[in-house]
């Protein structure tokens, strides 16, 4: 039996509103999306009205999910924004955070996820330079410090997560709208490949995304995690900023190529995070030395050393290298990450210094740290 669209207004008509009417009476739905099984809608609001717009979500996923045929619904809640500024949630107090430049935006901190000790942000400004590969490997070699570790690919334009783990699964209703993160190589992972077919485009990007986001960090049962790392969409954008608001996140580490071009955009990326006070935990050089797989020769294609001036020249931690290897790639390519409980891969080392890093600003952050195994 396969739902239509109709089916959905109709099961839609018996959700009301805030004002008692029935849902598709106010006027606020977006397109609705119905592709195999799976429904897509968002619902735009006053920015203002986002609380009260919450039950009427949830109730509006609910009996969509209820309808026969229908694999999974999500229901978004978009906030209207005026004047091209990204919107804000008006009800939480702006929280001080570390870190953040002088004069930041006074950004509403979203309230942090129940269970979740840290979310800290892999991020860049330029794309493709290698920011899910850093972000696999470091949780996974953050793991291997002895902490519980989640994965959270919110990469909108390019899910990576399902590749580089070789996830082929979706995950499980764990009832209600809340879903079973995969488990793979002992971490908890989340990705919105899970939830949408690679040609479902256009209606996520844009203000749907950030529903998305907070559904997948809130309506997921993470369970108890010391740190979940968050893939980003690469870029500065509109988007990638909400995202960086929305998120209730305690750090970023920012993943760079040595070549200028790519620093101009790390920097863009490290100021929006200033920006929203997020305190930058640092920045990672990737493809920093080009080993030759015959030779074992070393050459600088980038350039090296890019990325740990300019952490020197902003004031922020450098986290360290990792050369470009076609070893890499391939494990990543293969489901496989460098740093994964079946492999003991040379390449692992770069990975577990900068976790190491990581852990180690989480702890001076300034807030209560997550639990950690402090190595002698
Ligand atoms: N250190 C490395 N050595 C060799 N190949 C690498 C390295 N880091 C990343 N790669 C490869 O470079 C490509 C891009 O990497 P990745 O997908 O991690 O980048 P990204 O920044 O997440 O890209 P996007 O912006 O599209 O999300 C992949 O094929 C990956 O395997
Ligand atoms: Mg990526």
């Amino acid at each position: 039996m396969i739902a239509t669209k109709d089916d959905v207004l109709a099961a839609l008509g018996k959700v009301s509103g805030p004002d008692g009417a029935p849902l598709p009476a106010a006027g606020k739905l977006s397109d609705i999306v119905v592709s195999d099984g799976k429904v897509f809608l968002s619902i735009t609001v006053d920015a203002g009205a986002v609380r009260e717009w919450e039950a009427v979500r949830e109730n509006a996923q609910r009996a969509i999910a209820a309808l026969p045929g229908v694999t999974s619904a999500m229901v978004a809640l978009t906030a209207e924004r005026a004047g091209g500024t990204t919107p804000r949630s008006q009800a939480a107090p702006p929280r001080p955070r570390g870190g953040g430049a002088p004069g930041g935006h006074a950004a509403a901190s979203p309230a942090g996820v129940p269970g979740i000790g840290a979310i800290i942000a892999v991020a860049s400004g330029k794309g493709g330079v290698g920011k899910s590969t850093t972000a696999v490997n470091l949780a996974l070699a953050l793991r291997e410090l002895g902490l519980k570790v989640g994965i959270l690919d919110a990469d909108i334009y390019g899910p990576s997560m399902p590749k580089l783990l070789g996830i082929h699964e979706r995950p499980q209703s764990a009832g209600g709208n809340r879903l079973r993160p995969i488990e793979r190589y002992g971490m908890a992972v989340m990705s919105i490949g899970f939830l949408i077919e690679e040609e479902t485009p256009m209606i996520w990007r844009g203000p749907m995304v950030i529903s998305a986001l907070t559904q997948m960090l809130r309506e997921v049962e993470w369970g108890t995690l010391d740190v979940l790392v968050v893939d980003m969409p690469p870029g500065t954008g509109d988007a990638q900023l909400t995202m960086a608001q929305q998120v209730p996140l305690k750090g970023a580490v920012i993943v760079s190529t040595p070549q200028d071009l790519a620093l101009i955009d790390a920097r863009r990326g490290i100021a929006m995070f200033r920006r929203v006070n997020v305190p930058v935990i640092g920045i990672v050089e990737n493809m920093s030395t080009f080993v030759c797989p015959h030779c074992g020769t070393r050459s600088d294609i980038f350039g090296h050393g890019g990325a740990r001036r300019e952490a020197e020249r902003l004031g922020v931690p450098f986290l360290g290298e990792v050369p470009l290897d076609i070893a890499i790639r391939e494990k990543s390519d293969a489901g496989s990450p460098v740093v994964s409980a079946t492999a003991d891969d040379p390449h692992a080392q770069y990975y577990r210094a900068i976790a190491a890093r990581v852990r180690d600003g989480l702890a001076v952050s300034g807030r209560p740290a997550p639990k950690i195994v402090i190595e002698a």
